[in-house]
Order: C-alpha cells, then sequence, then structure tokens
C-alpha cells in the first residue's frame, strides 16, 4: 500500500499541481480533501497548460479522480472546468467521482462572501470571492449546508432550500444592503446540474478504502496551503478547511493510520496572495522582479502575488503540522538571477530569538526576519536533471534548506514544464 500526502508549505501556489502530476503517473486514484475553486494549479506540457480547481491534477494523466467530503464544490464551477479540459482534448466525465457528502456551494455563498469583504474595507480578508468560508460556515452549522447528496432528494432540497433562502435573504438585506435571491430559480438552476452530474455521484470514502486496501497508490492533492489552514494558519487571514495533511484522512474518508508519506511542496522563495502578515514580503523592486520572473499572478483570480525570500520559521511550522517525510522545492530557476540569495532563519520578535512561526498575528507584525545570506548561482538551471547537474551554489541552498527543516528533498523543479523536474531515487539530504 502506498498512499501519499501532496501538501502546500507556504500561502499557497507553491507548484503542487505540477508535483502531483510528476508522480500520478501510476496512481490509481488522486483525490482532492479540501477547499474548493479557490484553488488553482497548474500543469503545463508543451505549449499546453491545464488550469485546475476542483479537478485534482491527475485528470491530466488520465487517473481517477477524486472529489472527496471535504471539499466545497460550486457546481457551476465544476462544469465549466470539464468543458475547459475536455476543450483541450481530455477525456474527464469518465474519470469523475465526487463524494455524496462534500457541501455544495451555493448563489448565496458568493454573495455573502463578497458583501462581508466589501463590509470589512481595510480589514478584508482578500478571499477569492468563491463562497468558500460561508459554504464552509453552513456546513459547520449545520442547520444551513447543503449536501451534494442532497440533490437526490429533489424534495428534501426544495423544503431545504426554502428555509435557507429565507435566512439568507434577510442577512443579505438587512445586514448588507445586497440583492436576494429566488430559491425556485436556484432549485431549477441546481437540479440542472444534478442532471449532468448524477452519476458522478458516489461513496468516494469507500472508493479510497477499497483502493488502499488492494495495495494501490493513493495520491492526496492538497490545496491551499499550511499557512491558510483554518488552525494552523496566519488566522483570521486563511481559508476555512485544513489543507494541511491532517485533513487528507478526514476529508478523503480514511483513518490517518492509512496515510505513509507526506510531500511538502515549497516554493524556492515564498508569494502570497490577498491580505495577511507576510514577514519577508519584499515591497521593493526585487519583490517585483521575483514577481516578474515567476509569472506570480494568481492561476483562479488573475491577482498580481505578493513575493519574498524563503523563510525558514514558515517551513518549520509546515514540517511539524504536516509531520513531512521530504520536500519537493519548485522554482528554483527563479532564484537564478539573483547575486545573492538572503534565506530567513529565523525572527527578532521583541529583542528575542524565535525559530518557529509565532500564532499570534501581533507578534507576527512585529517579527523582523533574520537573514542568512548564500551566494547565488546566476546561470540558467532549467536543463538540468540531476541534482549534480546543478551549480554548486544551487546545491548549496539546496542543502541549507535541508538542514534549516531537518527534512530531506524527494523533487526539485527546474522550470514549469513537466519534464523540467529532478526526482531523486536516493533521498538528498544535508
Ligand atoms: P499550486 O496552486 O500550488 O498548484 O501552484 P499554481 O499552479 O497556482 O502556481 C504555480 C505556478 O508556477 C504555475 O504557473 C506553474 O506553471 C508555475 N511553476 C510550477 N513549477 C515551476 C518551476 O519550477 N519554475 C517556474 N518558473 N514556474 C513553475
Ligand atoms: P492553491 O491551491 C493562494 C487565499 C486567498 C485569501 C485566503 C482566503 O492554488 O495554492 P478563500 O477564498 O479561501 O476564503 O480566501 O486564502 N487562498 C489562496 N492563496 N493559493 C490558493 O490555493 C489559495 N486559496 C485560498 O487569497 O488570502
Ligand atoms: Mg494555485
Amino acid at each position: 500500500m502506498s498512499s501519499t500526502v501532496i501538501v502546500g508549505t507556504q500561502w499557497g501556489d507553491e507548484g503542487k499541481g505540477r508535483v502531483v502530476d510528476v508522480y500520478a503517473a501510476n496512481a490509481a486514484l488522486v483525490v482532492r480533501y479540501q477547499g474548493g475553486d479557490n484553488a488553482g494549479h497548474t500543469v503545463k506540457i508543451g505549449d499546453q497548460s491545464y488550469a485546475l480547481h476542483l479537478i485534482p491534477s491527475g485528470i491530466v494523466r488520465q487517473r481517477p479522480s477524486i472529489l472527496g467530503n471535504g471539499m466545497v464544490i460550486n457546481p457551476k464551477s465544476l462544469l465549466k472546468e470539464i468543458a475547459d479540459l475536455e476543450g483541450k482534448g481530455l477525456t474527464v466525465r469518465p474519470f469523475i467521482y465526487i463524494s455524496e457528502d462534500a457541501h455544495l456551494i451555493m448563489p448565496y455563498h458568493l454573495a455573502l462572501d463578497a458583501a462581508s469583504e466589501r463590509a470589512m474595507g481595510k480589514g478584508k480578508i482578500g478571499t477569492t470571492l468563491k463562497g468558500i468560508g460561508p459554504a464552509y460556515t453552513d456546513k459547520f452549522s449545520r442547520t444551513h449546508g447543503m449536501r451534494v447528496g442532497d440533490l437526490r432528494n429533489a424534495e428534501y432540497f426544495r423544503a431545504r432550500l426554502e428555509t435557507i433562502v429565507a435566512d439568507k435573504n434577510a442577512i443579505l438585506e438587512k445586514l448588507y444592503g445586497a440583492e436576494t435571491f429566488d430559491a425556485a430559480a436556484i432549485y431549477d438552476e441546481y437540479m440542472a446540474y444534478y442532471a449532468v452530474i448524477k452519476d458522478m455521484i458516489c461513496d468516494t470514502g469507500e472508493m479510497v478504502w477499497q483502493a488502499l486496501k488492494r495495495g494501490d497508490d493513493v495520491m492526496f492533492e492538497g490545496a491551499n496551503a499550511t499557512m491558510l489552514d483554518i488552525d494552523h494558519g496566519t488566522y483570521p487571514f486563511v481559508t476555512c478547511s485544513t489543507p494541511t495533511a491532517g485533513g487528507a484522512s478526514v476529508g478523503a474518508g480514511v483513518g490517518p493510520s492509512l496515510l505513509d508519506t507526506v510531500i511538502g511542496v515549497v516554493k524556492a522563495y515564498t508569494s502570497r496572495v490577498g491580505e495577511g502578515p507576510f514577514p519577508t514580503e519584499l515591497k521593493d523592486e526585487v519583490g517585483a522582479r521575483i514577481r516578474e520572473l515567476g509569472h506570480e499572478y494568481g492561476t483562479t483570480t488573475g491577482r498580481p502575488r505578493r513575493c519574498g525570500w524563503l523563510d525558514a520559521c514558515v517551513l518549520r511550522k509546515a514540517v511539524r503540522a504536516n509531520g513531512l517525510d521530504f520536500l519537493a522545492v519548485t522554482h528554483l530557476d527563479v532564484m537564478g538571477e539573483f547575486a545573492e540569495l538572503p534565506l530567513c532563519v529565523g525572527y527578532e520578535i521583541d529583542g528575542k530569538r524565535v525559530d518557529i512561526f509565532p500564532s499570534a498575528l501581533w507578534e507576527v507584525e512585529r517579527a523582523v526576519p533574520i537573514y542568512e545570506t548564500l551566494p547565488g548561482w546566476q546561470t540558467p538551471i532549467a536543463d538540468c536533471r540531476d541534482f549534480d547537474d546543478l551549480p554548486v551554489n544551487a546545491q548549496r541552498y539546496l542543502t541549507r534548506i535541508t538542514e534549516l527543516t531537518g527534512v530531506p528533498l524527494c523533487m526539485v523543479t527546474v522550470g514549469s514544464e513537466r519534464d523540467e523536474t529532478i526526482v531523486f531515487k536516493d533521498v538528498v539530504m544535508a
């Protein structure tokens, strides 16, 4: 049995999709276990680029793809994504399995996300406006959540929807002065989606369990990232789910003893989109240069991403919160332009040295990064296919990351193309 969880270690967009794509070639199942279409995962093969939002990246390898119970699913987005991928020549529908227990994102969730962000003004979270927070809030309220499986019982769905929409309309109108919704119109819309997806809906937890019992390879694809985790991230500037590895068990429907290996995806620098603290952020021309070199614009929203140096305090937190076995370091090529590479090895907070990312927002805001500067390599590395092909200073940068985290490497990527990848058979460790 081999089950592998792939998680983001920073604030998202580390390259999880392309890492999954490398390992998914022979996977029996690839499972998304949390989040929704706030995620944007990219897989590039030649001049074809695939953007995945709800569907696991394993679909590019034409692997059976599960949308697990821990997800929140906007069926409108799902149908668009299926159509987009089919338009690029992939077979999609026969490979998709949707958990009956996943929650639905409803039109009022998007409206509430937007209204809440507007009302927060400068204090906003900077969400993707996909309705993620309101949908998870309703899930946990128990009173207002709607599950994919509820679509199977039209009368139950209609009755529940009428009560819920009345409550949502009251909030939208009275609290936010926003447009309200017509329950009958939502009912018709969602029944039309159901007609298309009904054969994809099943007990996906059972599928994962049976595959693991057979000894098949199963991959769990995390969306968002550790520092956006509702428990372990920079609360309240986080998403509403559990991207960390423990979420794979809950959100796929199998127990934690069934997860074998956890791989943390580390961007060779740091990026963040949306609001919230980011100690190593570069608000100068160096940050802008990293953004240009790394094409750091959101896959989902197109927003420019904030960029900064790599931060070992963030990585150490990710090592602990996920129990990382290996690191996959991506975007190493982007660092190739700089003569010197400052790497944050700790913070100074009110005169004290701190090694792990603090929990309290006000402490993070006072954190002054302590940098260690490594020499750059200033040469293209996109053709390197082996650790030994890399310039010595690139090797040193990677080795330092393993020293600072205590976690070995399993992969390094040197460009966005599928084959611009170094996969280690033997673990590379300091
Ligand atoms: P994800 O959300 O973690 O899957 O990452 P995204 O797909 O949102 O963002 C990663 C971006 O970087 C995408 O545009 C990828 O094509 C690109 N990318 C991935 N790996 C590399 C790499 O090693 N080098 C460069 N230059 N770009 C990469
Ligand atoms: P992938 O899977 C980067 C961020 C948003 C915002 C916060 C909350 O592509 O790495 P939400 O819409 O989830 O309520 O927004 O979380 N965010 C991401 N940032 N990559 C992502 O996903 C993200 N998913 C959510 O920008 O700051
Ligand atoms: Mg992304």
